[in-house]
């Protein structure tokens, strides 16, 4: 189970690394401001998820680096596909909304099993910091609901 963990987490870490990454490019995709803060405001947010993985990793003495999250690379490259297929404007923006929470529901689903998988293994302080970032990680995904309400409405708009 402890391994479990441990592999848990380094796909985590594998997967904000690689949203760290891809969030500038993204944000700077996006013609609505607001989503455009969010975004920007996600990537800051992310920067901190990867020091908490890393605090995580020195609790229990793995290094997390090493793997590749391939679910979150796929995920990834589907919202590159969004910039090939779509022109800057307001449909764009719906399509990277889909996109990002796409990619906030795959964290929501490692970051709560992880945290179970801690819990279990009364490793309580590893528990409450995976907890945080599943909270921060809900808070975007919400966010992104609240934005999308008038970017589709807007895109429907215009055709
Ligand atoms: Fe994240």
């Amino acid at each position: 189970m402890q391994e479990l963990l441990i592999d848990e987490l380094k796909d985590l870490y594998s997967a904000e690394k690689q949203i760290v990454r891809a969030l500038p490019k993204i944000a700077k995709a996006a013609s609505s401001p607001e989503l455009q803060e969010a975004l920007l405001g996600h990537l800051e947010e992310t920067k901190g998820q990867v020091v908490r993985l890393e605090k995580i990793g020195e609790i229990v003495g793995k290094k997390l680096t090493g793997k590749t999250c391939v679910g979150m690379k796929g995920v990834l490259e589907e919202g590159s596909e969004v910039l090939e297929d779509t022109d800057k404007g307001v449909v764009r923006d719906a399509a990277l909304i889909s996109a990002c929470q796409r990619v906030e529901h795959y964290e929501m689903a490692g970051y709560g099993s992880a945290r179970e998988f801690a819990k279990l293994l009364g490793q309580t302080e590893v528990a409450a910091l995976l907890d945080e970032t599943l909270s921060e990680e809900k808070n975007a995904d919400k966010k992104l609901s609240a934005i999308s309400k008038q970017v589709n409405a807007e895109a429907k708009r215009q055709g």
